[in-house]
């Protein structure tokens, strides 16, 4: 070994090394190669300063540093081309497969030390410091094995970790309460980095010994399940429509496999429901169960279910909280509209009576473009947004606006999506309703219909607007036109 250490060729290999390290060092982006192959270069060029100096020197020097230096050149030499070579594997690995772990590179990066570190020892000095180790006294290796018991289990079990894989660099996991992006897996312990920023390192021996429940298993779908507790009172299928309805609307749920509502305990005060879900990510679950419990509140309070004073019971409680809309607020929402100006008082009245209020939370969807629909909406409070099946948003209506009115007066599906841009409470009217104020006012039926006609028009230039003009009408008639003086078909 030590002739080869000497030779020249050594030195053209370790050369070539240092020249592949340095442009892979400029080409590769993975950081942990970047700092390996730096790691690599550093100890490549002191080794290789230290033998020049050597060679130079070695007739002038006491023999003692003599040795000594050559010791340390072949040494670090010797360990600049051992991280080198590792790292350059390692980039082999970790271009075929995910990131392979600190730990590894540490393991091997050591063992091939100490071994090489030995064999120049003892090829120089004569010195066998391998079979002394073996040989030193027993209560020696006791005392030093008692001392590195912890030191030794964390590694081992980091080991081990390892070669099971439960979990990767980059993967989402959970361990006891924390749940965290595993950040780093060394020689003693594992780092995650929590959703709260917090870095936790844990023990690997900890670590082994507890379950690990890992998220980010080959970019498979999630699975999260949420309790929802409501009234004996609420038809459990009822209950699970409006959960169905509210978890299609939730855009990061999955739609395969599908969500489901089941019916799952019969409690003292309610009836508890599980709902479960899947999401690609599960770093998102907590977004998406907020929304999902947010929209069901908005949902069971329309559907006349509302959360009483018992803890965590919701109970059913008919009609949708009236109280907070007494009759003077109504008739003064009444008042912001310009249309029910010619309204006399008591008509007034009865209308407010008549409207049925609704809250809707921020984001919810109101209308859906090309559904039926035979309701009128007048905005009480709160912001909500036309818009179109493209996504361009028309207008946004506020208090004492109104929409809905195109399908109930013409039968005809919802022309726009209607979106609470912010929480709103809408009051709601049927035909009947509206049936009994064209009665008392017929004039009323001429004014509908001239805004329903604006409205109309200004979607239909928004569509014609979005068109490609290739697809635009006016193009279409133009081109038969065309067709038809010139004799194309
Ligand atoms: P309807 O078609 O029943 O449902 C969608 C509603 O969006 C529609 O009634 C109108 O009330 C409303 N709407 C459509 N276009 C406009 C517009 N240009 N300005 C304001 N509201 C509109």
């Amino acid at each position: 070994m030590l002739q080869a250490l000497q030779s020249n060729w050594l030195l053209v290999g370790c050369a070539a090394l240092f020249l592949l390290l340095g442009l892979l060092h400029t080409l590769v982006a993975d950081p942990l190669f970047r700092r390996d192959a730096r790691g690599g270069i550093r100890l490549l060029l002191v080794g290789a300063a230290l033998r020049a100096l050597h060679q130079l020197s070695a007739d002038r020097l006491p023999p003692g540093v003599a040795r000594a230096l050559e010791v340390a050149w072949m040494i670090i030499l010797s360990f600049g081309v051992i991280r080198s070579l590792v790292s350059l594997s390692l980039l082999v690995v970790r271009s075929r497969e995910r990131p392979a772990p600190k730990i590894l590179r540490d393991v091997l990066d050591a063992t091939l030390y100490v071994i090489t570190a030995l064999v120049i020892v003892k090829e120089e000095f004569n010195l066998n410091l391998f079979s002394s180790l073996l040989a030193g006294s027993a209560i020696a290796s006791v005392v030093l094995g008692l001392a590195l018991q912890d030191t030794l289990g964390n590694l081992f079990a980091g080991l081990s970790l390892q070669l099971e894989r439960p979990f990767e660099v980059g993967d989402l996991v959970s361990v006891g309460q924390e749940t965290g992006r595993v950040l780093q897996i060394g020689w003693r312990a594992t780092r995650l980095e929590t959703k709260r920023r917090e870095i936790i390192t844990l023990p690997n021996n900890q670590l082994a010994k507890q379950t690990v429940k890992n998220f980010s298993r080959g970019n498979e779908p999630v699975g999260v399940d949420l309790y929802i507790k409501v009234s004996y009172e609420a038809p459990p299928n009822q209950v699970k429509r409006v959960v169905a309805e509210t978890l299609a609307e939730v855009p990061l749920i999955l739609a395969s496999p599908p969500a489901r509502a089941r019916t799952w305990a019969f409690e003292e005060m309610s009836i508890e429901y599980r709902i479960r879900f899947f999401v690609a990510d599960h770093a998102r679950a907590n977004r998406v169960r907020d929304e999902v419990l947010t929209r069901i509140w908005y949902r069971l309070r329309r559907a006349g279910l509302e959360i009483p004073a018992a803890p965590r019971t919701m109970r059913v409680t008919a009609p949708e909280h009236r109280d907070e809309f007494p009759l003077e607020s109504r008739l003064a929402i009444l008042e912001a509209v310009d249309l029910f100006n010619v309204l006399r008082p008591p008509e007034k009245e009865h209308l407010a009576k008549v409207m049925v209020p609704r809250s809707f939370g921020a984001g919810e969807r109101i209308i859906e473009e090309g559904a039926p629909g035979q309701t009128f909406y007048l905005v009480a409070d709160g912001t909500v947004a036309v818009t179109t099946r493209r996504g361009v948003e028309v207008t946004r209506l506020s208090r004492g606006q109104y929409f809905g009115e195109m399908s109930l007066l013409t039968g005809e599906p919802r022309s726009a999506t209607v979106v609470a841009v912010e929480d709103a409470v809408l009051f709601e009217l049927d035909r009947p309703g509206f049936k009994q104020l064209f009665a008392g006012h017929p004039e009323l039926a001429a004014q509908f219909s001239t805004i329903l006609a604006e409205r109309r028009l200004q979607l239909q230039a928004l569509a014609d607007a979005t068109l490609p003009p290739s697809d635009h009408p006016e193009a279409n008639r133009i081109l038969a036109r065309l067709r038809q003086i010139f004799g194309l078909s």
